[in-house]
């Protein structure tokens, strides 16, 4: 079969400029290889975050739109195969998902995987972290945006911070399970105040706190520019107390990575709207109901789970993959004029 014959199978999205590669690892029109594959497990969350999703919750998929964990492995398995290295599960909330570790069964020991994470709101991770490390996980990054109980339940309408500190706790009995982030979500006038106990928390715990700067991905598109509370600013509040120093990486990462300059933990600063890093993405993104998206602010998808639940092989869902990745979005359009918001909110792509 040549890839022409695939080519109706991809749904919406540009034209097709040159010619898509058929073999070789998996890379986009720019030249980017694409490492780092998301997969959303469930569109459904038990928070209702105010950056995320309207209090009364959004519709959700229905069942039967969800992919199986058999189907997920079947995908996950043809991605590793040509070219992805790194694996992470996320939501909605991906533990509100029945029986995660047995996805995560399935997937720890694709050969070629290099690395197998979950990005959770943490609510109920002490009941579950045990499961999640003998299923094969790897690392883990946990959702809090503040480590203050009152701001907390008001940012994600639940009084759950007690619940969150418990589930990190569990996750240090793991030596298996590392690093363990926390991604706290900046906003202008909400997170300053904070900025200076979680450095503190840093430095006590084994814990890499992680600033994310907000995005325009909220259900209600209330985000405004303004909201926007920048990681360099967040950094001169840290070092008007504590001096960081950078750390040098060569892995192609979404957080710029500092630490103590006395030695005592790690921060990081993830500048997607002040600092975009498009230029060297390597991501891509699975939906809960089994839709391709190759940018978070994809206005288009391919729809891979027809394919699977038509008898597609897998050289067919291959072709499906490398034609989609092709045309890859070559940046996000945050600060050029007449930006259009995503075809769908946070919560739904997975984050
Ligand atoms: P690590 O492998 O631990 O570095 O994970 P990660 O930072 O890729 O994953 P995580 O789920 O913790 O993502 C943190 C946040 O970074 C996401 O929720 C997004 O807000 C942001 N982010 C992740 N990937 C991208 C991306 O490709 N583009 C943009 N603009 N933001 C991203
Ligand atoms: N901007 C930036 N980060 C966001 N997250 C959710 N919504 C937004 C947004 N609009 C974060 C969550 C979580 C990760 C998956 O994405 O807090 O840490
Ligand atoms: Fe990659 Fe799109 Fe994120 Fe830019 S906005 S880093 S292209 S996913």
């Amino acid at each position: 079969m040549t890839i022409d014959e695939t080519i109706p199978l991809v749904l919406g999205g540009p034209p097709i400029q040159g010619e898509v590669p058929t073999d070789g690892p998996l890379r986009d029109g720019f030249g980017r290889l694409i490492k780092n594959l998301r997969i959303s497990v469930t569109d459904r969350c038990n928070f209702r975050c105010t950056y995320c999703m309207p209090e009364e919750g959004l519709d959700w998929l229905k069942r039967e739109d969800i992919l199986s964990y058999e189907e997920i492995d079947r995908l996950a398995r043809i991605f590793v195969s040509i070219g992805v290295e790194e694996l992470r599960l996320t939501g909605g909330e991906p533990l509100v998902r029945r029986d995660l570790p047995v996805l995560i069964e399935k997937l720890s020991p694709i050969k070629g995987l290099k690395s197998l994470s979950l990005t959770t709101n943490g609510f109920s991770l002490k009941q579950m972290c045990a499961d999640l490390v003998a299923a094969g996980l790897q690392r883990i990054n946990v959702s809090m945006d503040t480590p203050v109980r009152e701001k907390f339940a008001h940012i994600t309408r639940r009084d759950a911070l007690p619940q969150v500190l418990e589930g990190l706790e569990e996750c240090e009995k793991y030596p298996e399970l590392s690093p363990i982030k926390v991604n706290a979500v900046a906003i202008r006038d909400f997170s300053e105040d904070d900025v200076l106990a979680f450095a503190e928390l840093a430095r006590r715990k084994p814990y890499i706190i992680r600033w994310i700067e907000f995005m325009p991905l909220d259900a209600e598109e209330k985000w405004d520019r303004t909201d926007v509370l920048t990681g360099a600013e967040i950094r001169a509040i840290i070092e008007s107390k504590y001096p960081l120093e950078p750390v040098s990486d060569d892995r192609i990462a979404t957080a710029q990575r500092f630490r103590f300059v006395d030695g005592t933990g790690e921060v990081g600063f993830i500048n997607p709207v002040s600092e975009p890093f498009c230029e060297t993405c390597d991501r891509v993104r699975l939906t809960a109901d089994g839709q391709f998206r190759t940018c978070l602010f994809s206005r288009w998808e391919t729809d891979l789970r027809e394919p699977l639940r038509s008898g597609a092989s897998d050289a067919e869902v291959e072709h499906v993959i490398r034609a989609a990745v092709w045309r890859k979005e070559m940046k996000h359009h945050i600060n050029d004029p007449g930006f259009q918001p995503a075809s769908r909110s946070m919560s739904q792509i997975g984050g």
